[in-house]
């Protein structure tokens, strides 16, 4: 372990290792890469201090080493203690930027992590599942948390200064959902950009990104068969609907459990089976939690699943599945194991945890595929510099994407996969403005 002012990494000699697969992102990120050249001349974001907290990938990496290219100088601290790739952990330190992650990070690392991120006295924050944003707003609020204690552990006496801040974005729904009810109850204290729910961002990133990536990550753990097998889906939302497609390709049979009888009524009519949890639990052989929800699936589920059923989380945090209820069910505990863990049961049923019930396509897989982070990198790298440009004029509240950063990174995803469109013609795009026009 490497502790410094300016890093706390796992292992710095895995850098050579970690630039080779920075560059194996980077090479299928072609926006980004566009992004970054560009960057490279105007420098956007001289000088300017950014705080992230992000999954410590190699996609991330690409991002963060354009951010830094335009200029700014970068703090990176983990958004998940077992995300994070140690290998690319290493490598960025070498490239200048300041890294305070390692994978396996207690919760008092973690939150030690975000104070040191912190350190630099940020004038953007760029966020993953809103617990840096939050946390900055706890301790202006003057909210009492108990890992702010660990937070200042990092942070030192100084604390941060909400007023340097000229804004932030954030990555995933959990966040957003976050940040929202920060605004609701008028205590947000600067302007968010909520990557997220971009289209471009969330038509693609969730389902499609996240939809591969737990099919690999339940593959890579388990290894195990999936036609034939039955998968409950929690929650038909933009992530659910991508993991049940996936997993309907692979040839399992797919069922979907909602709250929401609009996404229910979806999945049924897209021809999923739809019942409630009960029904779903007792049938199951494979859950996956995809809600942004707590306990979705606890003790009245566990006590009917099948004897050898795999659980697995690919929601933000690790509160999907109720470990204390698998805990208060379990007379031994076994790691089978990396990331599967056997829980039996007091009436001889085991059932199997993956990725400690943390997102398993970052756990036990790489998270999504370069080529879609190069979508929501790119989204996040203009919303950066959106953010610096308009400073001191962005209303404090959380905005979308401006819809010309979307589109620009939608049409040059396009282009870099040899993809032209069409336009309308001046006739069209008239009628489809003019409300005169009808039949
Ligand atoms: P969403 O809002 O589109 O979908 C969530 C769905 O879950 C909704 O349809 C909702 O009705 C349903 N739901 C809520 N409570 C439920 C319950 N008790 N039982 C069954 N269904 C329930 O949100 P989205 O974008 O699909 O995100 C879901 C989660 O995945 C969030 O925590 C998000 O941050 C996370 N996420 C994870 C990624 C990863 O790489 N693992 C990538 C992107 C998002």
């Amino acid at each position: 372990m490497e502790k410094r002012m300016d890093r706390w990494i796992r292992d710095p000699a895995l850098s050579s290792e970690g630039s080779r697969r920075i560059a194996w992102a980077e090479a299928r990120m072609p926006v980004l890469m566009r992004i970054r050249e560009r960057f490279r001349r105007e420098r956007p974001l001289e000088g300017v201090r950014v705080s992230a907290c992000l999954h410590v990938t190699k996609e991330t990496a690409a991002l963060v080493r354009t951010l830094r290219e335009g200029g700014a100088e970068v703090a990176l601290c983990a958004s998940n203690p077992l995300s994070t790739q140690d290998e690319v952990a290493a490598a960025l330190v070498e490239d200048d930027i300041r890294v305070y992650a390692f994978r396996g990070m207690s919760e008092e690392e973690y939150y030690e992590a975000i104070g040191r991120a912190l350190a630099i006295g940020p004038e953007v924050t760029v966020d993953d599942g809103a617990d840096l944003t939050v946390t900055v707003h706890k301790l202006a609020h003057g909210i009492p948390s108990p890992e702010l204690n660990w937070v200042r552990r990092g942070l030192g006496a100084e604390g941060v200064e909400v007023e340097g801040i000229a804004g932030g974005t954030e990555e995933t729904t959990t966040g957003v959902i976050r940040l929202k009810a920060l605004e609701r109850e008028g205590r947000l204290l600067y302007p968010v950009i909520a990557v997220n729910d971009s289209p471009t961002k969330s038509l693609f990133d969730n389902p499609i990104g996240t939809g591969q990536s737990t099919i690999d990550a339940i593959l890579r753990a388990t290894g195990i068969l999936l036609a034939g097998k039955r998968v409950v889906v929690f929650g038909y939302g933009r992530v659910g609907s991508g993991i049940a497609a996936r997993a309907r390709g692979m040839g399992a049979e797919v069922i979907v459990v909602e709250v929401d009888p609009v996404r229910a009524l979806n999945a049924a009519m897209n021809g999923y089976r739809v019942c409630n949890s009960l029904e779903a639990a007792r049938v199951g052989d494979v859950f996956i939690t995809a809600t942004g929800n707590i306990n979705v699936i606890r003790r009245e589920h566990m006590e009917v699943m099948k004897d050898g059923a795999v659980l697995a989380n690919a929601g933000h945090y690790d509160v999907e599945i109720s470990l204390k209820d698998l805990r208060d069910l379990s007379v031994e505990v076994e790691e089978v194991s990396q990331h599967v863990k056997r829980y039996r049961t007091r009436d001889g049923r085991n059932l199997y945890l993956l990725a400690e019930g943390r997102l398993v396509n970052l756990v036990a897989a790489e998270g999504h595929p370069s080529e879609v982070m190069d979508l929501s990198f790119s989204l996040q790298a203009l919303s950066v510099e959106h953010v610096v440009k308009n400073r001191g004029r962005l209303e404090v509240k959380v905005h979308d994407v401006p819809a010309e950063i979307d589109r620009e990174v939608a049409m040059t995803k396009l282009r870099t996969m040899g993809i032209e469109i069409d336009r309308m013609t001046e006739e069209q795009a008239r009628y489809v403005s003019d409300w005169r026009l009808g039949t």
